[in-house]
């Protein structure tokens, strides 16, 4: 097992890919701090996690507050006596035209996306400081880090950021031996994406966005996720690996 006596921090745990995040990392022998705003859907995965004969606990976090931030993380790393690798998961999406997308919800976006991702690595990053621990970051990008699509200027904005700050992240944390990589996910069928699933034609729509004509599941995320987390990444710093069924590798025509 490849996480054996390593403890995994999640934001946004208690959703899609978070929660398959986790079930994936207790699988190979981590301890999972199951964080998310949501609190009773996070008890839920700890459970599930727990029931399956893995290690967990659940935990109350809001990304955006820096203080309880600080606060959940100490608190996981009593609880478990460790923490290995950070998982900045947590996201919001709008789908508005941008010229009616109000300020609010750009800040909230950009709020939970963008600074809700720094403050959990940058707490993260100070522990493994303190700590002396070889840690691990790995962030939720997307596809639309790399490319737009309609209606969405706040998440497209706020995803792209989360490619640049990946980078300048690794490059600033490679000397306290901190890696850091993002995960760029095409259409995953989750809570966040359901409502494309509601009807043919929208669901056909989003399977030929992709090369592979499909969307893609929970755990082709969480697989990609454990591997950059991983010792057989020991050498990956810096990269947005983008898993998307060849969404972005061209357009077909
Ligand atoms: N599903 C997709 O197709 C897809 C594609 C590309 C990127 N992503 C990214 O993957 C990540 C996870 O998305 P998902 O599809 O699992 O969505 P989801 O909605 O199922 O899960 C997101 C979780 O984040 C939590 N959350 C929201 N605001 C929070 C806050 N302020 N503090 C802490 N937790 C908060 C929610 O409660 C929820 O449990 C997001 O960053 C999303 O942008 C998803």
């Amino acid at each position: 097992m490849r996480f054996t006596n390593k403890t995994v921090f999640i934001t946004g745990a208690a959703g899609g890919i978070g929660r398959q995040t986790g079930l994936s990392f207790a699988k190979e022998g981590a301890n999972v701090a199951v964080s998310d705003l949501d609190f009773e859907m996070a008890e839920r995965v700890a459970n599930e996690i727990k029931s399956a004969g893995g290690i967990a606990e659940s935990f109350k976090l809001d990304v955006t507050n820096q203080n309880e931030t600080i606060e959940t993380m100490n608190n996981a790393y009593k609880h478990f006596g460790g923490l290995d690798v950070a998982f900045c998961n947590a996201g919001i999406r709008e789908i508005v035209s941008p010229l009616e997308l109000s300020i609010e919800e750009w800040r909230k976006v950009i709020d939970i996306n963008v600074t809700g991702v720094f403050i959990t690595a940058q707490t993260f990053a100070k522990h493994c400081i303190k700590e002396k621990i070889k840690g691990n970051i790995v962030i939720t990008s997307s596809t639309l880090s790399v490319t737009a699509a309609p209606n969405r200027c706040a998440y497209t904005s706020s995803k792209h950021a989360t490619a640049g700050m990946t980078k300048q992240l690794a490059i600033d944390l490679a000397k306290y031996d901190i890696r850091v990589n993002a995960v760029g996910p095409g259409v995953i069928r989750t809570p966040l994406t359901e409502r494309y699933f509601q009807d043919e034609e929208a669901s056909q729509k989003v399977r030929n966005l992709h090369a592979m004509k499909r969307w893609g599941e929970p755990n082709e995320i969480s697989s990609a996720v454990l591997y950059l987390a991983s010792e057989e990444a020991s050498f990956c710093t810096g990269t947005n690996l983008i898993v998307d069924g060849g969404w972005t590798a061209g357009k077909d025509w």
